[in-house]
């Protein structure tokens, strides 16, 4: 049996706190695509931890890892990821495994990502610059390297041929920096790879789930950032979404049954690309203030605006989201009217729908107030003592998306989260 814990807008919703709270009641936490874009914050020990390859179940002592193959892996970020966790007691070569279909970002990646970005200017994505895109080019192109093939005694020799054609699209491409510390530091990191309990992924997923166990698949990234489905071009190079966790797992959609969707109370970006909501004034600044919205990978300020119903509906759609989970409501405790976006207004006509390209059209949210709850909720521990409004607020959603908000998490504490 499979549950999966998703973003539903375009990240940071707060998976990594959320994975951590329900590891204890799972054998395995999978993580099933992305790579080092990811920032998955989580408070271990009252300190704070982000993630960015490893999955969120680490610190639990009876609960396995799984780098699915449907990650990029960059073998430097992984490095430090393991010996900032090995800070805290933990040894990954007890606890986590990688499949040998997950393929490689290599430092000719990164460069990649640079260029492409610089290439087009205005334009750009506002990529995290971690390889991403290049790298997941290259496996759908049928060139990338995967972890399988550092056991392969030609591996330098297919490290070398793949870089050559990088270097010929970097010279292409104008680029000039020097990469040889970024191969030093990556050969580095491969030997420690070499040392880690590398598997046959599929069948370590599904013999486990033969076995009665239960795994968690964790996602990063969310919804409206899915290459599919999300704002593209503003999107990330992978499937965020449900259908995700088959491909990069290896495990059939009906061993699934819960999707749980991660939603913030409002909503945040982080780069470039459409967001009908956002809000370009002071109440803007202040959940930016407020929510600490601020880039767990690359420290840019998030964009902030109120939370979209519309494309909230829209990506427990595409999910199947069975239960929806509501974090940073305590960042609203502050503010006096709440808004919620009930429709588009697409070129002036108005819409239910997300649209195709939403780029090319002038989107304006329609919103609708709410009074807001004006109470300090983080300590509050049930949801009877939730304040009245905020259940209000909460109810008007779950009718809106068709979906139950079942969890209410209150700030980032381990135990700041309320059941409803
Ligand atoms: P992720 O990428 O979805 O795991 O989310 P990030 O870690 O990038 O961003 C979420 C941020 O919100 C982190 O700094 C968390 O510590 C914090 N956070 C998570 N849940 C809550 C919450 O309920 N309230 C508050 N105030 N902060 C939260
Ligand atoms: P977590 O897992 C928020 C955004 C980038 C950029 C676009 C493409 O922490 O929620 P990429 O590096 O993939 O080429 O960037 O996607 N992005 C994220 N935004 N949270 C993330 O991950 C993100 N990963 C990528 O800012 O706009
Ligand atoms: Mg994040």
């Amino acid at each position: 049996m499979v549950d999966a814990i998703l973003g539903l807008q375009w990240g940071d919703e707060g998976k990594g706190k959320i994975v951590d709270y329900f590891a204890p009641q799972y054998d395995i936490i999978a993580r099933f695509q992305g790579g080092p874009n990811a920032g998955h914050t989580l408070y271990v020990e009252g300190k704070k931890v982000v993630l960015h390859q490893i999955p969120s179940g680490v610190f639990h002592p009876h609960t396995v890892n799984l780098i699915g193959n449907g990650v990029v892996l960059d073998p430097v970020t992984l490095k430090r990821e393991c010996e900032t966790v090995a800070g805290f007691g933990v040894d990954v070569r007890k606890n986590m495994f990688i499949s040998h279909r997950t393929h490689l970002i290599l430092p000719t990646h990164r460069a990649l990502d640079k260029a492409s970005e610089l290439q087009k200017g205005n334009d750009k994505i506002g990529s995290t610059l971690k390889g991403i895109g290049p790298a997941y080019m290259d496996k759908t192109g049928r060139n990338g390297l995967r972890v399988g093939d550092l056991l392969d005694k030609n591996f330098t020799t297919s490290y070398i041929r793949l870089r050559l054609k990088h270097q010929r699209m970097l010279d292409s491409m104008g680029f000039q920096e020097d990469i040889t510390p970024w191969e030093e530091e990556f050969f580095d990191a491969i030997e420690f790879l070499r040392s880690l309990n590398v598997v046959n992924g599929e069948y370590f997923i599904n013999e486990s789930i033969v076995a009665g166990k239960k795994v968690l698949a964790e996602g990063a990234q969310g919804s409206m950032l899915d290459i599919d489905f999300g704002t593209f071009p503003f999107v990330t190079s992978s499937n965020t979404t449900t259908s995700g966790v088959c491909n990069g797992l290896g495990v059939a959609p009906q061993k699934i049954r819960d999707v749980m969707g991660v939603t913030k109370a409002y909503c945040t970006r982080v780069g470039s690309g459409p967001f009908p909501t956002e809000l370009h004034d002071a109440v803007g600044e202040e959940l930016r203030k407020l929510g600490n919205e601020f880039g767990a990978t690359t420290g840019r300020p998030r964009r902030c605006g109120w939370i979209d119903l519309i494309a909230l509906k829209y990506a427990c759609m595409i999910n199947g989201v069975t239960k929806v989970i509501m974090t940073k409501a305590d960042v609203l405790d502050k503010f006096e009217t709440l808004e919620v976006c009930t429709a588009y207004k697409v070129d002036g006509k108005e819409s239910e729908c997300v649209p195709f390209q939403m780029t090319r059209h002038q989107i304006e949210p329609v919103l609708r107030s709410f009074q807001g709850w004006s109470t300090d909720t983080t300590e509050v521990k049930k949801h009877a003592d939730l304040p009245v409004k905020m259940k209000e607020y909460v109810d008007y959603i779950n009718k809106f998306i068709g979906v139950d908000v079942s969890h209410i998490s209150n700030g980032p504490g381990r135990d700041q989260i309320v059941i409803v």
